[in-house]
């Protein structure tokens, strides 16, 4: 790193909101890692972590196995914060007591504020805090004084000024406690005296140099997708590292209306970033003929996409590296280690074989950049406004690797992608218009292989149906159908059905996220 940047570290003891601790601290522009629950005190005083943030967990401390930090951590002299389970941790580790409550504590509690100092400096007396806990701290450790109390917790926050170890029994990281962000300003700023470098433009310069450093005067390949992700590697490289960079724009003949055209223009004329657009719908759709299978359908997208990818990255003769728009979510989810999740990831069952572009093979000979992976996504698309990215880009809802091939259900045929190019459009530009898009996680048509009998004018018609799809989500994870007005679906259904011959029904998907997917393949 160019600039040193204070770094608070997150021990991960297994909490659902570990990850969003760290985004919330960098919230603050305080750099911020998330690392296993185990690390060493040598190790984060190498790393020179300013303070340490003990997630909530799971376990109970009393647990056979409970996941412990280091023991030496309490003396480190290092400020700690600890969450929930953080909070049992510190209070059983530094001589106090924690007992199991009568009751599992969830929801919503008002925190009475008994120290205004420190981590509820500027703080009024009351605020609405969150809770989920089952046990509590009973006994103080010496040394140690209560700071909040709810009407069911009476060590709802404790602390030590002297050793500058603090508890919250009550989750600040979430919406929940809508003053939780002061709280974590005052662990930052009051009490680990940290200070707030880590910017949009801290990391642009930071990811910058990270190009620069490791790429050196050797070339560099970024494979395109049109989304964020990706266009923001490869905008970032082009700024590094100027025409050392080549990009690479695989069109399989599946993207959304005049996609391609839109990522050819701006990376040549915009940016005069060295393009290379291959136009690989033909052989794509020959593979595909008479393919109707989902999972068949994504291996066939995935292995071609990577053939042609290899052949014509061989073309352009000796390329080192590979530039790649890996995230930091990505990253923590094979690199952390937490009692709860394991390495979870790689146990859990595929529903999909997925397929991003980038999504390559390990054997390849490229060596990666990987500028983005200490970045959420947030931060990568604030990156992305820093560089100058269209807000068309940065804002996109995402794209399956394989486009709208999982959206046609049955065979996938050139007619039909255009059939639902021009449906998709329709519905981007009316969930545009009507002010939804960014609310909705995605929105898009769903081309199905039935057709159904109309009335056109006094005509029958016997034509193709369409099923409109608009989630909310926050991970892709779960998600709800939309609760779209009446008067949009309203819209939505005879623009298309007037403007698209091929089509004379749609249909409203009322699935959430289970037991149904979001896309349909
Ligand atoms: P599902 O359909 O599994 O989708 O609920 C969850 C999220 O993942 C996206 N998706 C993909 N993204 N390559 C991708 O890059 C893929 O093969 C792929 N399949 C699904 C989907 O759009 C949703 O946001």
């Amino acid at each position: 790193m160019k600039k040193k940047h204070d770094l608070i570290v997150v021990l991960d003891f297994g909490a659902q909101y570990s990850m969003l601790i760290a985004r919330r601290v960098r919230e603050c522009n305080v750099y911020c890692e998330l690392k296993s629950y185990d690390t060493s005190v040598e190790e984060l005083k190498k790393i020179d972590a300013k303070g340490i943030i003990l997630s909530g967990g799971p376990s109970s401390v009393y647990d056979e196995g409970a996941p412990r930090p280091d023991p030496k951590l309490w003396e480190s002299g290092i400020p700690i914060l600890g969450i929930c389970y953080g909070t049992q941790l510190l209070a059983k580790e530094l001589g106090g007591k924690v007992e199991k409550g009568k009751k599992h504590e969830y929801g919503k509690a008002k925190l009475e504020i008994e120290d205004q100092t420190d981590l509820f400096a500027g703080l009024p007396k009351e605020i609405q805090c969150w809770m989920s806990h089952g046990d509590h701290v009973t006994k103080l450790p010496p040394g140690f004084k209560i700071e909040a109390v709810t009407e069911n917790c009476a060590t709802a926050a404790v602390g030590s000024k002297e050793k500058k170890i603090f508890g919250v029994q009550f989750h600040p990281e979430v919406a929940h406690t809508p003053q939780g962000l002061d709280i974590i300003k005052n662990f930052l700023f009051v009490v680990c005296q940290v200070q707030p470098t880590w910017t949009t433009e801290s990391f642009i310069e930071y990811s910058i140099d990270k190009v620069q450093r490791e790429v050196g005067k050797e070339k560099v390949l970024v494979a395109l997708s049109g989304g964020v992700d990706s266009t923001t590697v490869a905008i970032l490289a082009n700024k590094a590292i100027g025409d050392q960079l080549t990009c690479m724009f695989i069109d399989q003949g599946f993207m959304r209306k005049n996609e391609a055209k839109k990522i050819t223009e701006l990376f040549r004329k915009y940016y005069k970033i060295n393009l290379i657009h291959v136009d690989a719908s033909k052989k794509f759709f020959a593979k595909l003929k008479g393919i109707t299978d989902p999972e068949e359908k994504r291996k066939i997208i995935g292995t071609e996409f990577i053939r042609t990818f290899e052949e014509e990255a061989n073309k352009l003769g000796e390329i080192p590296f590979l530039g790649q728009g890996t995230l930091y979510p990505d990253v923590i989810e094979s690199a952390v280690k937490t009692p709860a999740k394991g390495y979870h990831s790689k146990a859990a069952a595929r529903i999909k074989t997925h397929h991003n572009v980038g999504g390559l093979p390990e054997d390849m000979r490229f060596k990666l950049i990987e500028p983005l992976r200490k970045l959420f996504k947030d931060e990568v698309r604030n990156l992305g406004r820093g560089l100058g990215i269209p807000e068309e880009i940065i804002s996109r809802q995402p794209f399956p690797g394989p486009g709208l091939a999982i959206r046609i259900i049955g065979e996938v045929t050139p007619e039909r992608v255009k059939i639902l190019q021009e449906v998709d459009d329709i519905i981007a530009t009316e969930i545009k218009e009507a002010g939804f898009y960014k609310k909705l996680w995605q929105s898009f048509g769903v081309l199905l292989p039935i057709r159904t009998v109309g009335v056109m004018g006094d005509k029958r018609t016997y034509l193709n149906t369409v099923a409109l799809r608009c989630v909310t989500s926050s991970d892709a994870m779960t998600a709800d159908w939309a609760k779209l007005p009446y008067e949009l679906l309203e819209k939505i259904s005879s623009r298309i059905v007037n403007e698209i011959p091929e089509v004379n029904r749609v249909v409203y998907d009322i699935s959430s996220k289970p037991p149904s997917t979001i896309e349909w393949e």
